[in-house]
């Protein structure tokens, strides 16, 4: 059983995936602007993934007979500059959406809420890979000091993500 204020944060949790969902669709469409398709891809992919991670929450309200409440989507940027810039702006999103998940896992603790304390777990894992895959492409992107050609490489690579569809 979900309390009102477990419900309420999980309910704004959905809504933070959706626009994660939102905000990587922008970068997908930036990216295929710009003439990076391996971006574009990688990106697509990851809006997959945040939808999924939004529909593991919405189906979990529901199992424990909570009210789904679906609120406005934030309209996301346009412009994200540099493929370096892009990704420093994904990191940072995933390191506010971990703080954020941290938030609830404190939260259901401090309801004595067990349930939902041991399936936030699955967020608390999904968003240590979130931030290392950024970190990763980040640290192959430092290497355009050196070399422009690098971009197109980095592209290549993230080209061959696997789809989830
Ligand atoms: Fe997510
Ligand atoms: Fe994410």
């Amino acid at each position: 059983m979900l309390n009102e204020k477990m419900e309420e944060a999980l309910n704004e949790q959905i809504n933070k995936e959706m626009y994660s969902s939102y905000l990587y669709l922008a970068m997908s469409a930036y990216s295929s602007s710009v003439g990076l398709p391996g971006f574009a891809h990688w990106f697509r992919v990851q809006v997959d993934e945040e939808n999924i991670h939004a529909m593991k929450l919405f189906d979990y309200v529901n199992s424990q007979g909570g009210k789904v409440k679906l609120k406005e989507i934030k309209e996301p940027p346009m412009e994200f500059g540099t493929a370096m810039e892009m990704f420093q702006q994904t990191l940072k999103h995933e390191q506010f959406i971990t703080r954020s998940i941290n938030e609830l896992v404190e939260l259901a603790r401090a309801e004595k809420d067990e349930a939902t304390a041991s399936f936030l777990q699955w967020y608390v894992e999904e968003q240590v890979e979130e931030e290392e895959n950024d970190n990763e492409v980040i640290a192959k992107l430092k290497g355009i000091d050196k070399n422009e050609y690098v971009v197109y490489s980095v592209d290549e690579e993230l080209a061959k993500r696997i789809s989830l569809r």
